[in-house]
């Protein structure tokens, strides 16, 4: 039997939908079997449904501060649908220390910059003012600190001199969807990502 992935999300859901799309094609290695969303008002829990995937908001705001308890009804939906890794898809709320390490090893993050530049938000904005010529997409595995955790892939896209963060987002978003699946697929089957696989996306700045 295929592992069973909880996806955990918070709006849009473009990444989650992605893994439901590779998770579809009969060769690969995990099955999602339950979408998650922190918000009542995800956009990604239609999409999920759409595919006939589980979705369920347990909204954190009816646990205000108790990270604890919301964790805890998260930990339990996923148990219960027999989930034992957890991708983290553009989930916006931080996550506790007992949480990470019960998942430590089995729960992946998106970063939408190339790790360790630019943790945290508005990373598009702040490459473009970094002035840097190369930005990217980061998969890791997650461990306390945020944003941080052994990189299990990365994609790299050029910065174009006309490029605003909407721009430089879409070329970057377009990469994270390649190498989400990639690299969950890569971290069930116990292999580590080729890197002539992702390096090659790296194309001359005009
Ligand atoms: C992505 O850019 C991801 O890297 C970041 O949050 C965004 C989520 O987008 N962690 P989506 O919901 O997957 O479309």
């Amino acid at each position: 039997m295929k592992p069973r992935v909880g996806i955990l999300i918070s709006g849009r859901g473009s990444n989650m939908q992605a893994l439901i799309r590779a998770a579809a094609q009969s060769g690969y290695p995990a099955e999602i079997a339950l979408v998650l969303s922190n918000r009542s008002d995800a956009p990604g829990l239609e999409i999920a449904r759409r595919h006939g995937i589980a979705a369920q908001a347990i909204p954190s705001r009816d646990f205000r501060a108790d990270r604890a308890t919301h964790e805890a009804q998260m930990t339990h939906a996923l148990d219960a649908a027999g989930c034992t890794i957890v991708c983290l898809a553009g989930y916006m709320r931080l996550l506790t220390p007992y949480f990470v390490q019960h998942w430590a090893g089995r729960m992946l993050n998106i970063h939408p910059a190339l790790l360790p530049a630019f943790p945290g938000l508005d990373t598009h904005a702040r490459a473009l003012a970094a002035g840097i010529k190369i930005h990217g997409c980061t998969v890791h595995l997650v461990t306390e600190t945020m944003d941080d955790g052994p990189i299990l892939a990365q994609a790299a896209v050029p910065v174009l001199p006309d490029d605003t963060a909407q721009t430089l987002g879409d070329r970057v978003l377009a990469q994270e969807h390649i190498i989400f699946p990639m690299a969950l697929s890569h971290h069930i089957s116990g292999q580590s990502v080729p890197a002539e696989s992702t390096a090659a996306l790296v194309s001359p700045c005009a």
